[in-house]
């Protein structure tokens, strides 16, 4: 029996796995080796996340014998941009890659809308792994498969319904993050049991302070039942013409927010 969490999206042939536990990136390279069509990958991530994680990361590749090579970009919302995408879309044409080789989103949600964008469009479509290292990317936008960037007429107007091969949400990667970003995906937490989970309406109630404040056990658990409901809804509806807009509670009126207050 593994010591990890793991969930089926169940999407027929474009199926996967989302694996959710402790120190999962030291433990990447073999539990991603299944899903790759050539042992080569590009890691994509940004400069905040780098310095924690890149180097435990390409450990564990180099260890499961899969060669990589890295992009790192700005942090923030940034680099969801026509130009950062022509940036890495250009290094990844510079470093030849195949169809064969799989794009790893290693950050928050701005490295995975990007990567998987780019994924989808770098020589009509390669694959795509999500590690998500924000509760917010792992508790939502890193599941899914929303790609994209913003346009300067609002926020994700660009992308493609690109599904990842495989998710890997390391609750030890929220050891690093900031509490105002634990917030930001806590109200992600939370917003799965108003729209979908009844039942789990008085969990975050009961837990939150604690597992805002660092528990592991919590956060572990919460990201499970928030991919179990998100993966749930995504299966019965992926391009969003029904019952996948709930998920999208507070998220136009965040995006109005933010875009009329920059
Ligand atoms: N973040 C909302 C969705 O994936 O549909």
């Amino acid at each position: 029996m593994s010591d990890y969490d793991t969930l089926k999206l169940d999407l027929g042939e474009r199926s996967y796995q989302i694996h959710i536990g402790a120190d999962l990136i030291a433990r990447a390279g073999d539990l991603i080796s299944p899903v790759l069509q050539q042992p080569r990958v590009v890691i994509i991530t940004d400069e905040n996340v780098a310095p924690l994680y890149l180097a435990p990361l390409k450990t564990a590749l180099s260890s499961a014998d899969i060669r990589h090579s890295e992009i790192v970009l700005p942090a923030g919302e940034q680099t969801k941009s026509l130009s950062f995408l022509e940036q890495v879309i250009d290094q990844l044409l510079e470093q030849k890659i195949e169809r064969g080789t799989t794009l790893i989103a290693l950050g928050g949600g701005a490295i995975g809308d990007l990567t998987g964008f780019a994924a989808a469009v770098a020589l009509r479509g390669i694959n795509f792994i999500q590690i998500p290292t924000t509760l917010l990317s792992q508790v939502d936008s890193s599941v899914g498969g929303k790609t994209g960037i913003n346009s300067k007429y609002g926020k994700n107007l660009i992308g493609a319904f690109y599904q990842p091969r495989m998710v890997l949400a390391d609750i030890t990667s929220l050891e690093t993050l900031p509490i105002r970003e634990v917030l930001a995906g806590y109200a992600e937490v939370a917003k799965y049991g108003l729209i979908n989970d009844a039942a789990f309406f008085e969990w975050p109630e009961e837990n939150g302070a604690t597992l805002c404040q660092g528990d592991a056990g919590l956060r572990q658990r919460a990201v499970l039942i928030s991919c179990r409901s998100k993966a749930d809804i995504v299966s019965q509806d992926e391009r969003e013409s029904g019952v996948r807009a709930l998920l999208n509670l507070g998220h136009t009126f965040g995006h109005a927010l933010e875009a009329e207050t920059g």
